[in-house]
């Protein structure tokens, strides 16, 4: 079997760098009937809209094999866990808490403590309670007052025994995908909507910082977005304004506003209608001080111009992912250096997402996935030379622990590092999976050595 290896320097081996694997609430937990519905429940139900037709209603059953996946997590030799909270688990309807969703949380996280493991929570991982779909969802500006009180929850229960904290992940998602190329919960297809909906989730950031602060004050707080650096298809000068547009408006729509307080200016392609209606004071919260950013990185993206816009070219040479994807590691080191580069301000990052889907086979109880083993070599790699060239980087997460409900694509796109058997619900560790612990469990045990000395 492959290994995987970082050269003996890498600052990646010391015990400042965290090494962890991640999954989110809705793509694993099941028990469906003990939250409230959420967007993706609705949408599951529309016919077409998921590959399979599938749903998030049992998914891996983690709520209930909950304890031994902290096991199998433990077993694997990583420092920390990175999971989302399923907000309708916790918030009822009527704004009341559910004491029972919220114990399962605090019970996850003290049973990571114990066993060494340190807690990385995500608030908002994609899963907007529908009660709050049918007041308007993210186009309503008091989602984002909901939103910091429901963080304020999870801060009080959890406190400074979460390590950090990241109000949303990848907005891009929950924005673009979701309210403007109709691909995601809720499925809607208009402009100006999905830039409202950007403005209000990064509202909901700013407005839920101050309060976990107040209550978690030692935990590291942030936000996770997503980046794929965007290259032009040809060298015609259309094509280029094209990736840079796409640039702009997938990548610094999101980071931008955080770390200057401003959107980037793209009056130039964008209709004055369809820019979000901002009210005072909006801008100052959302680019309040973050202690981390969490970059998820899968892939690069190519564009060319269409009809005075930008138009994705998908990729055609293989190696190619289950997704379609691009297998492209050094994008990583591009794009970030590229950030750093433009912002004077740019925070220390933690990967807070990388991996791969690839069809993967069980035979004999085994999965040789050496794809997968290449891939986080290689993005290992790309992160390293981050390091190298000047960046804050704290931290790794592989997407993911488990195979799980991959959002529109059903259960057809397994990223997991632990096979899941859907029909048993047994966990089955990949050769990816075995080849991470072992690299994890080397360095575990190199950085005992060195604490005896
Ligand atoms: C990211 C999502 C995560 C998973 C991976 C493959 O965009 O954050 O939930 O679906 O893609």
């Amino acid at each position: 079997m492959k290994k995987i290896s970082l050269p003996q320097h890498s600052k990646m081996l010391t015990p400042d760098f965290v090494f962890g694997v991640a999954t989110s609430s809705f793509q694993i937990e099941g028990a469906a009937n003990d939250r409230e519905p959420s967007i993706w429940d609705t949408f599951c139900a529309e016919p077409g809209r998921i590959k399979d037709a599938s749903n998030g209603l049992v998914a891996c059953e983690h709520v209930k094999h909950w304890r031994d996946d902290v096991e199998l997590i433990a077993s694997l030799g990583v420092d920390a866990y990175r999971f989302s909270v399923a907000w309708g688990r916790v918030m009822n309807a009527d704004g009341s808490v559910n004491q029972a969703g919220l114990q399962f949380y605090i019970d996850l996280v003290d049973t990571l403590i114990n066993k060494g493991i340190a807690p990385h929570v995500t608030l908002y991982h994609w899963d907007l309670p529908q009660y709050l779909q049918d007041q308007g969802g993210w186009l309503n500006r008091e989602t984002a007052q909901r939103f910091a009180d429901y963080a304020e929850v999870m801060a009080k229960a959890l406190g400074n025994k979460v390590a950090s904290y990241a109000t949303l992940n990848e907005p891009f998602c929950s924005a673009y995908l979701s309210y403007e190329a109709g691909i995601h919960a809720p499925g809607v297809k208009n402009r100006q909507q999905g830039r409202q909906a950007a403005h209000y989730l990064l509202l909901a950031h700013g407005l839920a910082l101050p309060r976990l602060r107040k209550h978690a004050p030692k935990a590291e707080h942030g936000i996770v977005l997503n980046f794929s650096p965007c290259f032009a298809a040809t060298d015609a000068p259309e094509d280029i304004a094209a990736a840079k547009l796409a640039h702009n408006y997938h990548n610094l729509w999101y980071l931008q506003p955080l770390l200057t307080g401003s959107y980037p200016d793209l009056r130039h392609a964008l209709q004055a209608e369809d820019m979000p209606t901002i009210s005072a004071g909006d801008m100052e919260l959302i680019s309040q001080p973050i202690d981390f950013l969490g970059v998820n990185y899968y892939t690069r993206t190519v564009f060319r111009e269409k009809n005075g816009w930008f138009s994705d070219v998908p990729p055609t040479t293989p190696p190619l992912t289950t997704m379609g994807w691009e297998i492209y590691p050094q994008g990583l080191t591009e794009v970030l250096v590229d950030l750093k580069r433009s912002f004077t301000n740019f925070p220390p990052i933690y990967i807070t997402e990388n991996g791969a889907a690839f069809a993967d086979k069980l035979v004999n109880n085994a999965v040789h996935d050496e794809a997968r083993i290449d891939y986080y070599q290689q993005h290992l790699l790309a992160v390293h030379n981050c390091i190298e060239a000047g960046l804050d980087m704290r931290g790794y997460f592989a997407w993911s622990l488990l195979d799980n409900f991959e959002w529109a694509e059903g259960y057809t796109q397994r990223f997991g590092i632990v096979y899941v058997d859907y029909a048993t619900q047994q966990r089955i560790l990949k050769d990816s999976a075995k080849a991470l612990q072992s690299f994890w469990r080397n360095r575990a045990a190199q950085l005992q050595t060195v604490d005896a000395v």
